[in-house]
């Protein structure tokens, strides 16, 4: 475990396990289909690339960037700093998302996609934090709800850092209260 965690809350068996079941749900769902693939940058790589080697359809792979956090507090802001690149117009629109948290983000993405005219659109997250909710929003399918916690690791941030470990995990309170930045 990396020096600067407290726990370990997903294991790298277990996030492979968790990525494997929903990938065989999507397959099966959109089966016959080809769906395009939302990545929000930039979370969601490593959940991305392994989901997708378990959906042996024909897919398109897009990505967004957008931002509203900064550190472990979000701004409840939200903007596009990277678009898509295709166009999603009568497309099977899959967003792929690393955690939804006070659900504003995808609230955004969901009022921006929409307005594109996809033929479907739905969300796909690594992580669920239920207990964080700000606004509604309508998860068609989840690999882990995991409690209020601010978790890295697979993709997750603090501070940039973090985002290549294999596993879930949850930072020391003195790494968190220290502020900890790369150099
Ligand atoms: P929301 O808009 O509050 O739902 O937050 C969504 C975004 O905030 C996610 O895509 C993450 O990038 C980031 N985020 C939320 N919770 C966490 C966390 O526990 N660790 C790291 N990033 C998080
Ligand atoms: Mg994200």
């Amino acid at each position: 475990m990396h020096k600067d965690l407290r726990e370990i809350l997903i294991s790298t068996a277990e996030l492979e396990a968790g990525i494997k079941k929903i990938g065989a749900q999507i397959s099966k769902d959109y089966a016959g289909r080809c769906p395009t693939l939302v990545g929000v940058l930039k979370g969601c790589v490593l959940f991305m690339s392994d989901l997708v080697k378990h959906i042996p359809l024909e897919t398109r792979l897009d990505f967004m960037m957008l931002s509203s956090y900064s550190g472990t507090q979000s701004t409840g802001v939200v903007r596009t700093v990277l678009d898509l690149k295709e166009s999603i117009e009568g497309r099977d629109v899959l967003i792929v998302e690393d955690i939804v948290d006070s659900g504003l983000t995808m609230n955004y993405m969901l009022r921006n996609l929409k307005t594109r005219r996809p033929k479907s659109l739905e969300i796909c997250t690594l992580l669920d934090k239920p207990g964080c909710r700000k606004v509604k929003v309508p998860i068609k399918y989840s690999c882990f709800t995991i409690p209020d916690k601010f978790v890295v690791g697979y993709g997750l941030d603090y501070n940039e850092i973090y985002r290549n470990l294999p596993y879930i995990g949850v930072l020391k309170k003195e790494i968190v209260e220290g502020n900890k930045i790369c150099r």
